[in-house]
């Protein structure tokens, strides 16, 4: 293999790129260290990040007991085009449409608490800040909350603006993919 152009400039880009959308690893290593059932995303996009999540999170549980909360515009990819993507998986899941400075707050009021929620929405600061407080209003005290594009400048100050008396913020920069945040409530609290 020609590891000059693996390694070039133009490829780093193409692959940072393909990794916006492409496979979190991270994500599902925690889901299937931590028995990850009950699962939240913010921008849901095309959904195979959604399928891959929950695929992880079969492993270690029966499809009946996982579940998938999606929220975005699904102006590219309808719901009905996901949800054939999630009913091939046999988990529980639900979609909700619309602009997540809306959706998220409001269903924050209705759903359980998450194992682990994705926030790769918008990213200006109030859009990345609204989904943060709804998110983590859907937190128990081992749920990981993982932010995406913390590299952005909306996305950056909302996790710099994150209380660090109540929250645990680690950020780490998996190949090939900008900067992400790890967030989980203090053990103290
Ligand atoms: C980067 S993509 C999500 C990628 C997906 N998480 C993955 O890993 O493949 C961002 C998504 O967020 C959605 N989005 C951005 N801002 C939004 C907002 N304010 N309300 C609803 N959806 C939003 C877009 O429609 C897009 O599908």
């Amino acid at each position: 293999m020609n590891n000059s152009l693996f390694y070039s400039p133009l490829s780093k880009v193409l692959l940072s790129v393909m990794c916006w959308y492409g496979p979190h690893v991270y994500l599902n290593e925690f889901i299937r260290e931590n028995l990850c059932g009950r699962i939240m995303e913010v921008g849901v996009y095309n959904g195979e990040n959604a399928v891959r999540m929950v695929r992880a999170a079969v492993k270690g549980l029966p499809a009946s007991e996982v579940e998938y909360h999606g929220f975005d515009f699904f102006s590219s990819y309808s719901t009905e085009r996901i949800g054939r993507k999630l009913d091939e998986t046999g988990c529980k899941y639900t979609l909700f449409e619309g602009n997540t400075m809306d959706t998220v707050p409001e269903a924050a009021g209705k759903l359980r608490a998450m194992d682990i929620i994705f926030i790769d929405g918008g990213k200006s600061f109030n859009e990345a800040w609204s989904d943060w407080e709804g998110s983590s209003r859907l937190m128990h005290q081992g749920t990981g909350v993982f932010v995406h594009n913390v590299d952005f400048s909306g996305v950056a100050r909302m996790v710099t603006s994150i209380p660090r008396d109540r929250y645990d913020v680690k950020l780490f920069t998996p190949q090939f993919e900008g900067k992400v945040a790890l967030i989980r409530i203090k053990s103290s609290n």
